[in-house]
């Protein structure tokens, strides 16, 4: 069994949010609040994302693999924190039952291994990239859209990138992985027509959290480089896409968000100050 942890829950902590339209919501907490699911919630857009959804007035549901970075996020922002291994369908399982009740589900745990060109690819890296952004992102989803469906005004928010709509030397692993996760969302949105449950991307470009750091193995040098020379994203700055994304009114279905540092026009495009 996944545990389960969290701060205190007041509903002074934050607005009601209700549905967006007042629209019948399908069953609900007797408060008439929404839950977001945040998967990856440990760290940068994930915990970011939590935050913001809480002070709109969510309940919030943190899951990721660090349980104690993960309580001390859910802490801080009075959500509820449970273990996650998305890569892992028992884990996932586990998860989605302990989470109860959901109407919003955004799946953000991923993220990237290593630089390597095709002709020097890593197994066990390329394995975890697919296993991570594109497999969990339809595990979760699987496990989860009965809940979201049952509220009757669901929504999932998939953490793209726009490395799933462009390619780059080096990062042939997760490009193929965030292109297979554009083409499950875009599938998902085509079988859900009809359902109540919307389905957004939201892509961005370059953002400054832990994800260079995991890419280059703890290397923080190489990790902060990324980042030399110019104004990366915010995790703040996904958080707000999400949580635009998902207060618009009950049949506003918002496709897909591109967002990027000014800096910034495409994966290798990316205009450096020199230090002065
Ligand atoms: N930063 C960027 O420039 C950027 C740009 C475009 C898209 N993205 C995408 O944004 C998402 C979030 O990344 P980030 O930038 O916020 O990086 P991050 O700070 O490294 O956060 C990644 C999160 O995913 C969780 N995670 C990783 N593997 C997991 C697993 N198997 N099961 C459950 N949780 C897992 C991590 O928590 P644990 O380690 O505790 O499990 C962590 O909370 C990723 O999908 C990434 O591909 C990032």
């Amino acid at each position: 069994m996944p545990e389960a942890a969290g701060g205190p829950r007041s509903p002074r902590d934050a607005p009601r949010n209700l549905d967006p339209d007042g629209r019948s919501g399908g069953e609900r907490g007797s408060s008439g609040v929404r839950t977001a699911v945040v998967t990856g919630g440990s760290s940068g857009i994930g915990a970011a994302t939590g935050q913001r959804l809480r002070a709109e007035g969510f309940e919030v549901v943190l899951g990721a693999r660090r349980l104690g970075r993960l309580r001390e996020v859910a802490r801080a922002i009075g959500a509820r924190a449970i273990e996650l291994d998305v890569t892992d369908p028992a884990s996932v399982d586990a998860f989605a039952e302990a989470a109860g009740p959901v109407d919003v589900l955004v799946n953000n745990a991923g993220g990237a291994l290593g630089l390597e060109e095709v002709s020097a690819f890593d197994e066990a890296k390329w394995r975890w990239m697919w296993e991570a952004n594109v497999a969990g992102v339809a595990r979760v989803t699987r496990a989860l859209l009965p809940a979201l469906e049952a509220r009757g005004n669901g929504h999932i928010v998939v953490i793209g990138s726009i490395a799933g709509e462009h390619t780059y030397p080096g990062g042939g692993g997760y490009t193929a992985a965030k292109h297979a996760a554009r083409a499950v969302t875009e599938t998902l949105r085509l079988e859900l027509l009809g359902r109540p449950v919307r389905v957004t991307e939201v892509d961005p470009g370059m953002v400054e959290t832990e994800f260079s750091l995991v890419r280059f193995d703890g290397d923080q040098a190489r990790a902060a480089a990324v980042y030399e020379g110019m104004t990366p994203l915010e995790a703040a700055d996904v958080a707000d896409c999400v949580a635009w994304a998902v207060t618009r009114p009950a049949h506003v279905n918002v496709d897909r968000i591109v967002v990027m540092p000014r800096d910034q026009a495409g994966p290798g495009l990316v205009a450096r100050r020199p230090p002065s």
